[in-house]
């Protein structure tokens, strides 16, 4: 019989009931060291005061109103956004997914505006991850997500990750816009170098199309620096964000320079949730708190310290790991054993990983993560490379 909810994950025989900070305390009472971060979601951690006041202040005044109504809390954090990036304006979405959908959407008005309606086609690349809607799976184009879904929204080319000569001759002056995550998620923990950011960068200047990056998972601040692409030196003209952003209540957004989205005018999109006063108020805590002085070279200081940590559990397990990824606390260990077994290896130490393609562990904790537990992490992904040996053997 098909169970209540969906049988859609693969889901761990776990239930929490209670987070605090890095840690999830489980139905029996184990407690968790949690490096997932509900997937690079709780950016603060879990339950931090600031965040439950803010949210606690907010509910007991007002949770709801349409977008038929200014929302106050809606232009602060916009306002906070456009005043920290390159954006000039901000549309707030309840999921990276539908971020996902108005990025395409808004390319697809720039054109028709521009008196070329046949200028669709975006590239993308092997190994991306944009969402699950029809246009985002499209958009990714991996079999594994759109095998049984077709017909699939036409207006994508794939790309092999890092092939510059397919790149150049792909991206032309009927390219409508290359979509990429600075370094992807899903796919690996796969960094895109910054000389490579800036090649695209001057592809899209070269031949007009524009540029959109995917900083659902990398952004907010996961790298050491408010977006990822920052430490390239480039700018995109629309950026997807979600994830961090609400520190764990559901929010997304795009952002776009004025001339990207100049197609989008009243009536072109909507959302009846997207930009509520709850979730924004949450926001609006979350980039403060992020922007505040010293908390990104905090986040950088907390990932170098991680990465040299990991850099020695790979020399002292060769056997089971290959690498370390990724740039801050956005860290991936390249596996040898299956990166699945790992994880399982680091749930019986009571720790949280990810995993992702390229048999790669995850490791997203929260960006204000203490350094005792850094340490502690580290520790218990010691003891759990043992244990895979142990199984292996
Ligand atoms: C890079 C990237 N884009 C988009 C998404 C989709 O976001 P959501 O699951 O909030 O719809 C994700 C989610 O993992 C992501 O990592």
């Amino acid at each position: 019989m098909i169970p209540a909810v969906l049988p859609t994950y693969n889901r761990a025989p776990l239930a929490f009931t209670k987070g605090e900070g890095s840690w999830l305390t489980a139905e029996d009472g184990t407690r968790y060291l949690d490096l997932g971060a509900g997937i690079a979601v709780n950016a603060l951690g879990h339950a931090h005061p600031a965040l439950v006041a803010t949210l606690t202040e907010q509910a007991g005044r007002l949770w709801h109103v349409s977008n038929l109504y200014r929302i106050p809390e809606q232009e602060r954090l916009a306002e906070l956004l456009v005043e920290n990036t390159f954006a000039d304006t901000v549309f707030f979405t309840n999921s990276g997914t539908e971020a996902a959908e108005l990025a395409i959407k808004m390319v697809r008005k720039y054109w028709y505006e521009k008196g070329q309606p046949e200028r669709v086609e975006i590239v993308t690349f092997e190994g991306s991850f944009h969402g699950r809607s029809t246009g985002a799976i499209a958009a990714a184009g991996a079999e594994k997500m759109v095998k049984g879904f077709g017909p699939l929204m036409p207006g994508f080319t794939h790309l092999k990750f890092g092939d510059h000569d397919a790149l150049r001759a792909a991206v032309t002056d009927r390219t409508a816009a290359v979509m990429i995550e600075p370094i992807q998620g899903e796919g690996g923990i796969r960094t895109l170098p910054d000389a490579c950011l800036k090649g695209l960068r001057d592809l899209c200047d070269a031949t007009g199309a524009l540029l959109v990056f995917d900083e659902v998972q990398c952004g907010m601040g996961r790298t050491g620096k408010l977006f990822a692409h920052e430490w390239a030196g480039v700018t995109p003209d629309i950026m997807m964000v979600a994830k961090g952003i609400g520190g764990g209540f559901p929010l997304g957004a795009v952002l776009a320079t004025e001339g990207a989205a100049v197609g989008m005018t009243a009536g072109s999109h909507g959302s009846t949730y997207g930009g509520n006063p709850l979730g924004c108020a949450v926001g609006a805590k979350v980039v403060e708190i992020v922007a505040e002085d010293g908390f990104l070279d905090a986040v950088g200081a907390k990932g170098a310290r991680f990465r040299q940590g990991l850099e020695g559990l790979v020399a002292s397990h060769p056997e089971v790991f290959e690498g370390v990824r990724g740039q801050g606390l956005m860290l991936g260990l390249k596996c040898k054993a299956t990166n699945t077994d790992v994880v399982k290896a680091a749930y019986a130490e009571h720790l949280l990983t990810v995993p992702a393609a390229d048999n790669v562990i995850r490791l997203l904790p929260a960006l204000n993560i203490a350094d005792e537990d850094i340490a502690e992490a580290l520790a218990r992904l010691d003891r759990a490379a043992s244990r895979v040996k142990a199984d292996a053997a």
